[in-house]
């Protein structure tokens, strides 16, 4: 710890590791540090299963639920975009090599009155698709083949529309598609949080669809990946990298001071010694006076012994309930994980529900989500503030990410690293220069 370093990271969240490997790969000297005696931080993966009752404050009896050994569950559950920015960035830092990837198994989207449908992969299954009409999926399906075959760079396959002018509901006007159909594929499809994006150029939403199309089509079921043994694999394999880049993981080192000279951080105090550096990255726990809420995000995770009869009995799943269909403002997200993905023991499985607060009732709001999970054996609860950082960085030289939010993909994840990672470099992260795929990476 006595040496200098160019950055010190402190917390093992996704963000804070994503970040430190991108940085020792591209030459930072990089020491990370963690408060907890196990990885991830917010985002850790509890394993065996008796840590994850310790953390809620409850007794597990016996082996009711397997081996508690079987277990990795992740305290937030996301997945990854096969051909997108997280993937991008795990290629780039060279974590592949320590990660095994299986694909999940379905995604689904949920229609108001009750049932989840599949988000259809296709053209072709889109016409099979109980989702829509037998009129509104022929106008679906004409949508979809213009999206795909666009190209940005020959307006002949524009077909009228200008992508950085013409609108995202002119667009659903003039495919004649209804509102249902405009909420599944920018929720379900597009991966928005919210409508703001129909009164915008439909350049980004076509830039999504495609990516969704895209990452579907190397692996056919879902675009979704994640890592056997769950998230927790992802500081790990980190914490492995960084030692080939001369950098330094430690656990379990207090931080009491984030010592500043002129406005700007030089050092970290930790076991009553400063290490020097010249800026930190950290996560909002880790600098309350510099932080603010924003909201809240309620979370549960449930164990199951059965898959889910409406999501055609799919061994991991990711289902998108767009508020619109609801009663709400946000939209809900419910995942599925079983012992193929190694995160439960055999013949049980690991749900996860999770939305934005919006009552004082927040159990409650999950309640569509948990009864596509029902019957539940037990379930754990949690609703976490969400903080954002008042300062930008760029005078105090401490670069702060924002609490995990709701969504159970990384796309917002990847908007803080990527904004984090400008703040940081002063230089915009290139994906350009990403030339390999996943699987080609992991060949090499
Ligand atoms: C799902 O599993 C249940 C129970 O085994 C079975 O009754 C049902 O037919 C299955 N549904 C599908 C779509 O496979
Ligand atoms: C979805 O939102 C649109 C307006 O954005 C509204 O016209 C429509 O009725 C909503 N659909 C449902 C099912 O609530």
């Amino acid at each position: 710890m006595n040496s200098e370093y160019d950055v010190i990271v402190l917390g093992t969240g996704l963000k804070e590791c994503i970040l430190s490997g991108i940085l020792s790969v591209e030459g930072r000297k990089v020491l990370h540090l963690d408060r907890n005696n196990y990885y991830g931080a917010e985002s850790a993966s509890m394993s065996p299963l008796e840590s994850l009752y310790t953390l809620f404050g409850e007794t597990l009896e016996g082996e009711k639920y397997g081996r508690g050994r079987d277990w990795n569950v992740d305290l937030i559950t996301k997945f990854l975009m096969a051909h997108g920015r997280l993937t991008k960035l795990l290629i780039h830092s060279d974590v592949t090599r320590y990660l095994e990837f299986k694909q999940i198994e379905g995604s689904y989207v949920y229609k108001k009155g009750g049932n989840v449908y599949k988000v259809p992969a296709s053209d072709k299954e889109a016409l099979a698709s109980s989702l829509m009409g037998i009129f509104e999926k022929r106008r679906f399906r004409n949508f979809l083949i213009w999206a795909q075959s666009l190209n940005f760079q020959d307006p002949k396959t524009f077909q009228g529309v200008d992508p950085e002018k013409t609108t995202m509901t002119e667009v659903y006007k003039k495919f004649g598609l209804d509102s249902n159909t405009a909420a599944f594929t920018g929720h379900a499809i597009a991966l928005y949080l919210d409508d703001g994006y129909l009164e915008k150029p439909c350049a980004d939403a076509i830039k999504r669809i495609k990516l969704y199309y895209d990452s579907l089509s190397s692996y056919g079921k879902s675009p979704y990946l994640y890592p056997l043994y769950g998230l927790g694999e992802f500081p790990q394999g980190f914490a492995r990298l960084s030692a080939v880049y001369g950098g330094t993981y430690m656990l379990d080192k207090p931080v009491e001071e984030l010592v500043m000279e002129n406005g700007a951080v030089v050092g970290v105090k930790s076991g009553g010694e400063v290490a020097k550096a010249k800026c930190v990255i950290c996560d909002p726990s880790y600098c309350s006076d510099k932080v603010k809420k924003v909201g809240q995000v309620v979370r549960a995770i449930c164990i199951l012994k059965h898959p889910v009869a409406k999501a055609g009995n799919s061994s991991s799943f990711q289902t998108i309930i767009p508020a619109n269909q609801t009663d709400r403002k946000s939209d809900i997200y419910v995942c599925l994980l079983s012992n193929l993905n190694q995160v439960s023991a055999k013949d049980f499985y690991l749900g996860s529900v999770s939305t934005l607060v919006e009552t004082n009732n927040p159990e409650a709001e999950l309640k569509i989500g948990l009864d596509l999970l029902s019957p539940i054996e037990h379930k754990f609860i949690s609703v976490k503030d969400i903080f954002e950082p008042t300062d930008d960085g760029k005078a105090s030289k401490i670069f702060i990410s924002k609490s995990y939010d709701a969504t159970s993909h990384f796309e917002t994840t990847c908007d803080d690293i990527v904004d984090m990672y400008f703040r940081i470099t002063g230089s915009k992260f290139d994906f350009e220069k990403i030339k390999l795929n996943l699987d080609e990476a992991k060949k090499q």
